[in-house]
C-alpha cells in the first residue's frame, strides 16, 4: 500500500499527530474544491509588495464568474485570502484539497486554470509555484 493522495493524505497526516483515527469521523463536505485568491493589499512601496495592489478584488472575482458561467459555483468555492505569505510570487491563488500553489496569476488565467484543473484534474504547470518556494518568509 503507497501513500495516501490528496485529502486522504492529509487526514492521515493529521490524524497521526493527533493520534486520532480520522475513518471513525463522518466529514461534513460543502465544497468539493476551495480556491483561495489573495486580495491582500499594502501600502505601495512596501518590501513585499501585495497580490492586489489596486484592491478590487479583481482576480477574485474572474474566479467567481468564470465559475458561474460553468455552473459550478455551488461546488466550487473562489474565496477571498488575505495574505498567504508568498507575496513576491503573487498573485497568489492555492486550490485545496489538492493544496496545488499558483504564483503571478492574471485575470487571462482563469479560464485555463478552471478548464485544465478544477475541471480537468491537471494543474496548469506554468503557473506553479515551484516545490520548496512556497515558504514563509519573515516580515
Ligand atoms: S500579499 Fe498575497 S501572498 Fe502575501
Amino acid at each position: 500500500m503507497g501513500r495516501p493522495q490528496g485529502p486522504a493524505r492529509t487526514r492521515h497526516r493529521i490524524g497521526h499527530r493527533l493520534d486520532t483515527d480520522w475513518a471513525q469521523i463522518n466529514f461534513v463536505t460543502f465544497f468539493d474544491k476551495h480556491i483561495f485568491i489573495c486580495c491582500n493589499r499594502r501600502e505601495p512601496g512596501h518590501v513585499r509588495g501585495c497580490c492586489d495592489p489596486a484592491g478590487a478584488e479583481a482576480l477574485q472575482k474572474a474566479f467567481k464568474k468564470a465559475l458561474a458561467e460553468r455552473g459550478l459555483n455551488r461546488r466550487i468555492r473562489a474565496n477571498k485570502a488575505g495574505c498567504l505569505d508568498q507575496c513576491e510570487k503573487g498573485p497568489t491563488v492555492v486550490v485545496y484539497p489538492e493544496a496545488v500553489w499558483y504564483g503571478r496569476v492574471t485575470e487571462a488565467d482563469v479560464n485555463e486554470i478552471i478548464e485544465q484543473h478544477i475541471i480537468g484534474g491537471t494543474p496548469v504547470a506554468r503557473l506553479l509555484m515551484p516545490e520548496g518556494e512556497a515558504a514563509h518568509k519573515p516580515r
